[in-house]
């Protein structure tokens, strides 16, 4: 049975939500589920914006069925070849065999890398800038390269003010019957989310969202309409200003983020006095297990505090293995512009500060606080004034 959401008196929501999924691209955890947004646009030709996921394709085509009702579908455009997008294009066109596929160069190539039925027949190539009549609707595609694969582009409705922003301003969590941001309490239960999201598969990719947002600021866009999560019809600047915070990895607040590897719990009660003292301070700190807590909410945490810490166990000579992962993460998310400070442990030959600091060099802008603590199996009381000379170079780095 269909279950769709009309936007406008043209445009109608029909895709779904996946509620079991483990690991969004096998690595994210997304407790909450996550959506894919699919369009219809009904014109004098009508006008389909991506697919959905192969897990949501029964209500997707039952809902492209009742929108449709006896017209024909005429345009399918393609903003992103990810398969979350695009796992359903083959029966799409299947389906609707007389389809035009509107989509750039780039998108062309992988339609043909991912799939083998015909598209050099039905294929309209566009570039930035050109512009696509459906009747009442203009359609003007602008290329979004890297946000978030290379292909990528958006499409913006000029008799509507309808920006299709790809994965741009997408969001984790299922949208549980609601379509629009306003309908729900963002702020409180999505935007740690969005910033999930943002951070972790988009995250590495700030120069070009920064374009991006260049190129789509002269425009007025009453409807933001992303690939996951909620449609925006309100306070869409403010969720721009995020992208232009986040794409500049500037922190969003002062604060440290503890990340600790601990085996025996000798490193972690570094970190909880640490914590302790920083919070003595009146200095908002969150601290996280690497061990048990999923690398994407650490990611998200370090992309909203300006101070890291990383207190990590000695391992087969090198960085406790979950720490590893994680500093590999944060390097290959591209981090900048953050205060670090490191804990290291060891029984007998402690090197994993080292180790750390050495990976971290490898980001910019990364102020590494020469106050490193080395631990030899577990904190000494003589120890404490290190801890109060790292609050102390933490608090002094920081603006408030
Ligand atoms: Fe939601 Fe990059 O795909």
């Amino acid at each position: 049975m269909y279950c769709l959401k009309k936007i406008t008196d043209d445009l109608t929501w029909v895709g779904g939500n996946d509620r079991r999924l483990a690991m969004f691209e096998g690595v994210y955890s997304v407790p909450d589920g996550v959506s894919y947004n699919s369009y219809i646009m009904m014109d004098e030709k009508t006008v389909l914006f991506d697919t959905v996921d192969r897990a949501v394709s029964k209500v997707f085509f039952e809902n492209l069925t009742e929108v449709l009702q006896d017209r024909p579908l005429d345009y399918l455009v393609v903003h992103h070849m990810e398969p979350d997008h695009s796992f359903t294009l083959e029966e799409v066109v299947l389906r609707y065999p007389n389809i035009k596929i509107v989509c750039n160069a780039k998108i062309l190539t992988m339609i043909k890398q991912f799939f083998e039925f015909d598209i050099d027949s039905r294929v309209i190539v566009v570039k930035e800038g050109d512009v696509l009549s459906t009747g009442k609707h203009q359609l003007t595609f602008f290329m979004a390269p890297m946000v978030h694969w290379p292909e990528v582009m958006l499409t913006y409705d000029t008799t509507d003010g309808i920006l299709f922003s790809a994965d741009a301003f997408g969001c984790f969590g299922a949208l549980n019957g609601a379509i629009f941001a306003d309908e729900v309490d963002f702020e409180l239960n999505y935007m740690k989310e969005a910033r999930r999201y943002y951070g972790n598969i988009i995250g590495k990719y700030g120069p070009q969202v920064q374009a991006m947002l260049k190129k789509i600021a002269p425009l007025e866009i009453r409807l933001l309409c992303p690939l996951h999560g909620f449609v925006w019809r309100k306070d869409i600047e403010k969720y721009m200003e995020k992208y232009e915070r986040w794409s500049s990895y500037t922190p969003e607040e002062e604060g440290v983020v503890i990340a600790y590897a601990s085996i025996y719990g000798n490193t972690e009660n570094a970190a909880e006095i640490l914590a302790s003292r920083l919070w003595d301070r009146g200095i908002k700190t969150v601290m996280f297990d690497v061990s048990v807590a999923p690398a994407s909410d650490i990611i998200t945490a370090a992309f909203c505090y300006s101070h890291l810490v990383f207190a990590s166990a000695t391992y087969n000579n090198g960085i406790f293995v979950s720490m590893e992962a994680l500093v590999f993460d944060i390097v290959a998310h591209n981090l900048q512009n953050r205060t670090v400070a490191v804990i290291e442990n060891g029984s007998w030959a402690p090197n994993s500060g080292k180790l750390i600091r050495a990976e971290l060099e490898k980001c910019k802008n990364m102020n590494i606080l020469e106050n490193k603590i080395t631990i030899k199996s577990s904190m000494k009381k003589s120890q404490l004034a290190e801890i109060e000379a790292m609050v102390d170079a933490i608090a002094n780095t920081m603006k408030k």
